[in-house]
């Protein structure tokens, strides 16, 4: 096994990344406080080892504030997550960030923790959210992450 590398996505990863939306999160669309992304137009990073690709995260800019859009690693625990984000953080800096955010579900505790230990801090419970995100994306489904509803958007910040 080799070590991973973190570059910019090109126009090539365009397809891999509209199936990997598919697959990880149920449609090519990403909802996030009642905005619609399509996952393979927006920029970010993705990660590569042995040729292969084995991490995606998405970004949005707008003005002092990026998001981190969807963030997934296909081969966890071996520190691609946090050099994705160390990535997009970077990004936000370079761009004249102020903040870094991102929305999880609240079945998502796992992320919730993860995004905690690496220095986001929980800003706001938007409580009910996801049947507004539903209308738009009836694939969401009713119950997540061991068997919790999924019924509220959890914001976590990173002041730059
Ligand atoms: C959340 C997610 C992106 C984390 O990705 P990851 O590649 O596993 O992240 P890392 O490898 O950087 O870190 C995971 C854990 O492995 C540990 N780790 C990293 N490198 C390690 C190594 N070489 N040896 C031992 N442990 C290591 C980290 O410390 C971390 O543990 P901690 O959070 O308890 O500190 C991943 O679990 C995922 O894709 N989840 C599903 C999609 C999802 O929920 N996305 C977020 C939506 S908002």
């Amino acid at each position: 096994m080799g070590a991973f590398s973190i570059r910019p996505i090109s126009g090539e990863d365009r397809q891999w990344i509209a199936d990997l939306m598919v697959d990880h999160w149920g449609a090519e669309i990403v909802v996030s406080r009642g905005v619609v992304y399509t996952g393979a137009d927006l920029p970010g990073f993705i990660a590569e080892m042995d040729g292969e690709r084995v991490g995606l995260l998405t970004l949005n800019i707008a003005g002092e504030d990026c998001e981190i859009v969807t963030l997934d690693s296909l081969k966890e625990g071996i520190g691609i997550g946090a050099a994705l984000i160390d990535a997009a953080r970077q990004t936000a800096l370079d761009a004249g960030c102020r903040r870094l955010w991102f929305i999880t579900t609240n079945d998502n505790l796992h992320m919730i923790g993860f995004g905690q230990k690496r220095g986001f801090e929980l800003a706001a419970v938007h409580r009910g959210a996801i049947a507004v995100s539903r209308k738009i994306k009836p694939q969401i489904p009713a119950i997540g992450i061991d068997g919790i509803p999924i019924r509220d958007e959890i914001e976590l910040e990173m002041i730059l």
